[in-house]
C-alpha cells in the first residue's frame, strides 16, 4: 500500500552549510521538491534540488489509474487485480475501465463497443501516407508517424479542455490503432491493406486486417483471439513507465493527444522498453540450443550483454504479467504447436532464477520474456511485437493523458539540470579563429 502518511508528519532537515533547520511536510510518503528549493545558503542563489537521472525515486504526478507493488508482484488497474481482469474481462472492457475509472454497465459497454467499432476506419489519405513508406520500413516507425499524422486530420483535437472532444479523440485512437498497426504489417509484406470488418470483435477484426486474403470473411480461431486479447489486457497500462512518462511530458505542453501518443510510441520503440520482446527472440535464436546457455549466462554475468526479458525498474519479484503470459503461451501452442525456442527460454529462466548474480539483483522474468514466443507462434515477425504492445498500451496512455490534462497541479514538464560545461568564454569569429 502507498504510505498514506501520518497527519502532520514531517522531515527535519539540517543544512550543515548554514546550520539552519527546516521542517519539510511528508504527505503520501513523499516530500515536495519545491520545499527543498526553500533550502538556500543565500537568498539570491538557487535552492536545493534533487538529482535523479531516470526519475528512479521521484513521483511526477498523483494518479488513480494503475497500482503496482513491485516487491510483492502486484498490478491493479483502477483497483482490479490484473489476474482477474485477464481471466474474466475483455480488452475493450479494460480500456473502458482505464479511461472512465469504473467498469461499464451493460448499456455503457454497448455504447462504448459501438463507438469504437464505428471509428475503426481511417481517412484514405492516411492509407496513401502509409503506402509512401519504403518496403522495409519498421512498422513501429510507420505507426508512430501515422498516429502523429492523425493530428492533421483532426485539428479540433487541439481543444483539450473540452471533455467531449477529449472523449472523441480517445475513441478514435483506440479504434484506429489496430487498423494502423495491421497496415504497417501488410506493408512490409507487399500485401494489400485490409479494411476493418465491423462485424468482428476488436481483436478478431485486428487479426482479420492482418491475415485476411481472398476469403470473403476471415474467421480466426477463437483461442487465438482470446490469447491476443489477454496480451492486450496485460499491456494496457503500467503507471509511470518510460512511454507513459513521454506521453505525459509531451502532453504537458497542451499539445493534441495524437502528438502526445506518438511520442509515447517512440519511447516504446526502444529496446529497454517495448522493444525488449523483439530483443528476447533474437537472443533466444542466437543462443540456439540448451547446451549454449551456460556460456551465454557467463557472458551476461561478465557484463558483456544483458539477459533480455529479465529485470524491471519496478518489479523486484516475478512480474505478475509474465505468469499470465506463460499460461496464454500454453493455450496458443495448443493451436499452433510448440515454439522450439520455448525450451531454451524455460531453461534460461530456471538457471537464472537459481543463479546468485540474478537472485542478488532481484532479476526476474518480465512481461517480455515470454510474449515474443507467443507472437512468433501467431506468425508475427519480431518487428511487429512492439506494435502489438502499442495497441494494448493505447488506453493506458490515453487514461494517463486524460488524467494529466485535468490535474490542476500539473505544469509543463521541465526538469532542472546540473550544468557541467564552460562559462563566459569569449567568442572569436571563425574568420579570426581559422586565419
Ligand atoms: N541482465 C543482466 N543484468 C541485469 C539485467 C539483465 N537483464 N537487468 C539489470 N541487470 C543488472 C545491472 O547490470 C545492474 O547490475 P550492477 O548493480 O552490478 O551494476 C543491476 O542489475 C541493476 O540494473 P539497472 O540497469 O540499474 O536497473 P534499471 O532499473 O535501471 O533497469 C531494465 C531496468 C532497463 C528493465 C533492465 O533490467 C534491463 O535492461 N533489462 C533487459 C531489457 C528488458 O527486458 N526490458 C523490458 C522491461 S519491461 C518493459 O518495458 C515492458
Amino acid at each position: 500500500m502507498t504510505d498514506a502518511g501520518t497527519p502532520g508528519a514531517s522531515l527535519t532537515v539540517r543544512d550543515n552549510r548554514t546550520g539552519q533547520e527546516y521542517d519539510v511536510p511528508i504527505v503520501d510518503g513523499t516530500i515536495r521538491a519545491a520545499d527543498l528549493g526553500k533550502i538556500k545558503t543565500d537568498d539570491d542563489l538557487p535552492g536545493l534540488a534533487v538529482y535523479d537521472p531516470g526519475f528512479t525515486n521521484t513521483a511526477s504526478c498523483r494518479s488513480s489509474v494503475t497500482y503496482i507493488d513491485g516487491d510483492k508482484g502486484i498490478l491493479e488497474y483502477r483497483g482490479y487485480p490484473i489476474e482477474q481482469l485477464a481471466e474474466g474481462s475483455t480488452f475493450l472492457e479494460v480500456a473502458y475501465l482505464l479511461i472512465h475509472g469504473a467498469l461499464p454497465t451493460k448499456e455503457e459497454y454497448a455504447a462504448w463497443e459501438h463507438e469504437i467499432t464505428y471509428h475503426t476506419f481511417v481517412h484514405e489519405n492516411v492509407k496513401s501516407l502509409m503506402q509512401g513508406f519504403r518496403y522495409d520500413a519498421h512498422p513501429m516507425g510507420m505507426l508512430m508517424s501515422s498516429v502523429g499524422a492523425l493530428s492533421t486530420f483532426y485539428p479540433a483535437a487541439r481543444d483539450i479542455d473540452d471533455p467531449a472532444n477529449r472523449h472523441m479523440q480517445i475513441v478514435r485512437m483506440i479504434a484506429k490503432m489496430p487498423t494502423l498497426g495491421a497496415w504497417s504489417f501488410r506493408h512490409a509484406q507487399g500485401k494489400p491493406y485490409v479494411y476493418p470488418d465491423n462485424d468482428l470483435s476488436y481483436t478478431a477484426n485486428f487479426l482479420s486486417m492482418l491475415f485476411k486474403m481472398s476469403e470473403s470473411k476471415f474467421e480466426p480461431d477463437e483461442r487465438l483471439v482470446k490469447a491476443l486479447d489477454v496480451l492486450f489486457i496485460l499491456h494496457a497500462d503500467h503507471e509511470q513507465n518510460c512511454s507513459a512518462n513521454a506521453v505525459r511530458s509531451v502532453g504537458s505542453s497542451q499539445v493534441d493527444p495524437y502528438s502526445a501518443v506518438s511520442a509515447g510510441i517512440g519511447a516504446l520503440f526502444g529496446p529497454l522498453h517495448g522493444g525488449a520482446n523483439e530483443a528476447v527472440l533474437r537472443m533466444l535464436r542466437r543462443i540456439g540450443s540448451k547446451e549454449n546457455i551456460p556460456a551465454f549466462i557467463d557472458g551476461v554475468k561478465n557484463g558483456n550483454e544483458r539477459l533480455m526479458g529479465f529485470g524491471h525498474r519496478v518489479y523486484k519479484n516475478y512480474d505478475p504479467r509474465a505468469r499470465i503470459i506463460k499460461k496464454a503461451a500454453d493455450d496458443v501452442f495448443e493451436v499452433t504447436g510448440v515454439n522450439p525456442l520455448l525450451e531454451i527460454a524455460l531453461e534460461l529462466e530456471k538457471i537464472a532464477l537459481e543463479d546468485e548474480y540474478f537472485v542478488k539483483r532481484k532479476l526476474y522474468p518480465n512481461v517480455d520474456f515470454y510474449s515474443g514466443l507467443i507472437y512468433e507462434a501467431l506468425e508475427f515477425p519480431p518487428e511487429m511485437f512492439t506494435v502489438l504492445f502499442a495497441i494494448g498500451r493505447t488506453p493506458g496512455w490515453l487514461a494517463q493523458w486524460n488524467e494529466l490534462v485535468q490535474d490542476k497541479e500539473q505544469k509543463i514538464a521541465r526538469p532542472k539540470q546540473i550544468y557541467t560545461g564552460e562559462r563566459t568564454l569569449d567568442f572569436v569569429p571563425a574568420s579570426q579563429r581559422w586565419a
